[in-house]
């Protein structure tokens, strides 16, 4: 039996070799949504407008110190203002749906402590009204990493249970406002990265860590991240019944949430490693998604954290369950996976992480061509087909949208304009992750739709205005779009069906 297990994880292990195949739009089902995506913390400005109020971004982004560069986003691309200049760049590529996300204090300023703010209903009607008179489909998502200060001052926001009702409270509000024209919902953006980089690393509000996950020493990360995750997965299912009990069938509309999907591959052929690179994909991918499919948390996960996992009670596991009627995947990159339970390994040996150390290398090669980017990202295709694979299995072929997608140029004020203009790096990154995802499918996925992250450059987190993944240049200074080369090629790819820019 281990001689099986470790054959079929050598057969598991890929090779990263990027395919120059022609891909073509029509090689996708009819049907299939291609779009864009964004949101509203990253794009839209106007912080303090039209009686917005302050969420955790707005007043974190402000703390000297927390973000590269010394910048926020009160401005940002300015989106509020310019939201209809946006959407004809958006229908000039051709998109069929633009991914972008609602600012809770735009529409609830105080969370439920307040009243409704009816010009931030009205934002949002326009920019939806607007997109489906150019006949761009809105899929729309609840919470992308911002969250009503005044939740994080009254109660810790995503630390206490009370969220749950204030996030439920925004669902139903937005599902009545807008749920009669928008066809997809996601609840909650990458509940997985923010938990992590909000309260273990530290690096995003509410900026929390402990060693050793980040340099501060604020509460104890291994035990406030099982708590954001269970708040998030408990929110996530207040909203889906919501949804389900009083708009579902009278909208016929379809409710998911999205996560960071990274692809994890054993670093050897040791049955030892592919067990480390499951319990990655359980403790990194997993972890949201079986409550709300399976009713309860990985196996895998439980087998490594015990009784620091909670337990959910028989009634919300059924309201879990059925949770969702498709899977977002978020999918950048992809990690080896090593096991340190059998292993020496000189990092990442916690618990809360699975016991697998995880990197870009093995023995000194790197897994794919590594992104110019700040952000560590390696450019390996296949492991989009190979996640895929993996949800696909592990949920019975639940529906899939691959909700981000997207390649990084990094700019410190060295490059130049035309340089970052010409990114012919991210047009054959779109091409080949586009090739892995129709093999996918061909292979019987149920995928869905694609976004490219991002409709232009915007404000990247911690990160400032220091990388840039849009389609589009913005002028930081100008606030002005122009199209890069990967913007003609994704118009071409989109319209004239055709590979060539
Ligand atoms: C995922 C996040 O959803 C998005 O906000 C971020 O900008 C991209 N990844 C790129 O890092």
């Amino acid at each position: 039996m281990p001689f099986l297990i470790s054959l079929l994880c050598f057969v598991l292990i890929p090779s990263f070799v990027i395919s120059h195949e022609v891909i073509t739009r029509n090689q996708f089902p009819h049907g299939f949504l291609f779009g864009t995506a964004t949101s509203s913390y990253q794009i839209e400005g106007a912080v303090d407008e039209d009686g917005k109020g302050l969420n955790n971004w707005d007043v974190y982004s402000h703390i000297p110190g927390k973000i590269r560069g010394g910048v926020d986003a009160d401005v940002a691309d300015d989106h509020y203002h310019r939201f209809e200049e946006d959407i004809d760049l958006m229908h000039s590529l051709g998109i069929d749906a633009y991914r972008f996300s609602i600012s809770w204090t735009r529409i609830l300023p105080k969370g439920r402590f307040g009243g409704v703010n009816q010009a931030g209903v009205v934002f949002y009607n326009n920019l939806i009204e607007s997109l489906l008179s150019k006949g761009i489909e809105p899929f729309v998502t609840l919470n992308h990493f911002d969250t009503p200060q005044e939740l994080e001052e009254r109660y810790g926001s995503w630390l206490s249970p009370l969220i749950q009702d204030d996030f439920a409270y925004l669902a139903d509000v937005c599902f009545q406002s807008f749920g009669n024209r928008v066809k997809y919902w996601t609840t909650i953006n990458e509940p997985n990265h923010f938990a992590e980089f909000g309260y273990m690393k530290g690096r995003y509000p509410p900026g929390r860590c402990s060693k050793p996950f980040g340099n501060c020493s604020q509460g104890n990360s291994e035990v406030e991240l099982v708590v954001v995750m269970h708040n998030m997965i408990m929110s996530h299912a207040k909203a889906a019944d919501i949804y389900r009990k009083s708009y579902q069938a009278k909208q016929g509309g379809s409710i998911g949430i999205v996560v960071s999907a990274y692809m994890y591959v054993p670093i050897s052929d040791d049955e030892v490693d592919c067990q480390a690179a499951k319990r990655a994909l359980a403790f990194n991918v997993a972890w949201f998604l079986d409550p709300l499919i399976h009713g309860d948390y990985p196996p895998e996960m439980r087998q490594v954290l015990g009784p620091q996992l909670p337990r959910f009670s028989s009634e919300e596991s059924n309201q879990l369950k059925h949770g969702i009627d498709f899977i977002g995947i978020n999918h950048y990159s992809t990690f080896y996976a090593k096991d340190c339970i059998y292993s020496q390994c000189d990092k990442g040996k916690h618990a809360i992480e699975g016991l697998v150390s995880i990197g870009f290398e093995k023995d000194g090669v790197p897994i794919g061509d590594p992104q110019l980017g700040m952000l560590v990202f390696h450019v390996v295709p296949s492991g989009l087909e190979k996640i895929i694979g993996y949800l696909k299995t592990r949920y019975n072929n639940k529906p899939m949208f691959v909700t981000e997608n997207g390649f990084s140029q990094k700019d410190d004020g060295s490059q130049l304009v035309n340089e970052l203009l010409q990114d012919d790096r991210r047009v054959e990154y779109h091409k080949s992750y586009l090739g892995s995802l129709k093999n996918a499918i061909r292979d019987g996925a149920d995928v869905r739709g694609y976004f490219v992250w991002s409709l232009m450059d915007n404000f990247e987190w911690d990160l400032g205005y220091t990388i840039r993944f849009g389609l589009h240049y913005v002028d930081y200074q100008t606030l002005k779009r122009i199209p890069k080369l990967s913007a003609k090629w994704y118009r071409n790819f989109l319209t004239n069906n055709d590979t060539q820019i």
